[in-house]
């Protein structure tokens, strides 16, 4: 089989951890070895960076290095092993969250996140004429106002989790944005909905994309 690699996206609150688990058993269902991880994470050394990085204040081009620092040690100990050996990587969160976050966020320079980008998903694997990416991304699209209700008192913030609803707004923006500009990897769905009805689009999206059977 041939490896597969789907992310996970959306701003803080928009639900995407039950359906990622959902889409694990649905492909595991069908025969497939299935990885789960996470970013910033994934690797001992990317947990550390992932806990200096949500909790920590610092400015926006450090945060941003710490986020493609993790990725790179998680890229090449986990997902390029995985995708080798034919498994399905699924990756709460890839690189569209550093442009959404950091870049749409905190307003730090998207050319910038873009050399990083490529420096950093440069792979073996891939060759020097592209860069590792995601075959598909889910991204789960919500109300910057609906995502505050359903955090309001979920549990102690993180630091991007207690940052202001404005943040989310333009968070949600930079998505859309990473979205309009590769339409073919994005699934966008509309999280606004029940949980089932959420999941309903996430299994008609990914069987049009071919991801499931
Ligand atoms: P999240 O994925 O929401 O995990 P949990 O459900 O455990 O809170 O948390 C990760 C946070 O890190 C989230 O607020 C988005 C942020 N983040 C960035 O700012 N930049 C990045 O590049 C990544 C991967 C995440």
């Amino acid at each position: 089989m041939k490896g597969l690699f789907v992310s996970f996206e959306g701003i803080d609150g928009a639900g995407k951890s039950t359906h990622i688990d959902a889409l694990a058993a649905a492909l595991r269902a069908q025969g497939r070895t299935v990885v789960l991880t996470r970013e910033p994470g994934g690797t001992p050394l990317a947990e550390k960076l992932r806990a200096l990085a949500l909790n920590d204040a610092m400015d926006p081009l450090t945060e941003a290095l710490l986020m493609f620092a993790a990725r790179r040690d998680h890229l090449l100990q986990v997902i390029e092993p995985a995708l080798a050996r034919g498994d399905a990587v699924l990756c709460d969160r890839f690189t569209d969250a550093t442009f959404a976050y950091q870049g749409a966020g905190r307003g730090f320079d998207l050319e910038v996140l873009a050399t990083l980008e490529r420096w950093v998903q440069s792979v073996d694997a891939i060759g020097k004429d592209g860069i590792r990416q995601p075959d598909v991304t889910v991204w789960f699209d919500l109300d910057p106002a609906v995502a505050a209700q359903r955090l309001a008192g979920a549990r102690v913030p993180d630091k991007f989790e207690s940052q202001p609803q404005a943040f989310f707004a333009r968070v949600a923006a930079g998505y859309a944005a990473r979205a309009a500009a590769d339409p073919r990897r994005f699934l966008r769905v509309r999280a606004d909905q029940a949980r089932e009805a959420v999941w309903r689009e996430v299994e008609a999206g990914l069987r049009a994309k071919g991801v499931l059977a």
